[in-house]
């Protein structure tokens, strides 16, 4: 599995942490900034992951900032991403499950880490359920259909 992981400033030594977690793991990942804790934008960095995901460059992607929400409301304007921000392991392993989230959204004022490195591990295992979770997702890309100008996008799937 191929992750894009990014982070602003107020993830960036959480997003440090997540990676020697996924090197320690064997699990492949491209870090695409920030690469300091100097003050910078949650969206910019945002959008380099969640491009990267939706051109299906990457299996899935990891976002921190500080709350995960800004970095989750960034992404999930890109069509094909479904990101969630999850602050504990039940949700995150239902976010895959049922929502089939191809984003993890993480706050790093909120979870520490070893709640968050739990948080990863469970998301990283969880599969999807598909069956009455698919017909939903579906539903959730019809909804994208109809707001977003996918062919302006250059994505094809
Ligand atoms: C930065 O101060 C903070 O607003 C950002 O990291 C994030 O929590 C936004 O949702």
């Amino acid at each position: 599995m191929k992750i894009a992981i990014g982070a602003d400033h107020a993830g960036y030594t959480l997003k440090e942490k997540i990676k020697k977690f996924l090197s320690q793991n064997k699990i492949e990942y491209q870090d695409f900034g920030c690469y300091s804790a100097e003050s910078t934008d949650y969206p910019d960095w945002a959008i380099k992951i969640a491009e990267a995901v939706a051109k299906k460059e990457f299996d899935r992607g990891i976002l921190i900032c500080g709350t995960g929400i800004g970095m989750c409301i960034a992404a999930n304007k890109v069509p094909g991403i479904r990101a969630a921000s999850c602050y504990e392991v039940f949700t995150a392993r239902l976010s895959r499950e049922h929502n089939d989230s191809n984003i993890l959204a993480l706050g790093a004022r909120i979870t520490g880490e070893d709640l968050t490195k739990k948080i990863v591990e469970e998301w990283l295992k969880a599969k999807f359920k598909g069956n009455r979770h698919k017909i939903r997702v579906d539903k959730i890309r019809e909804i994208e259909e109809k707001y977003f100008k996918r062919e302006k996008t250059g994505l094809k799937d």
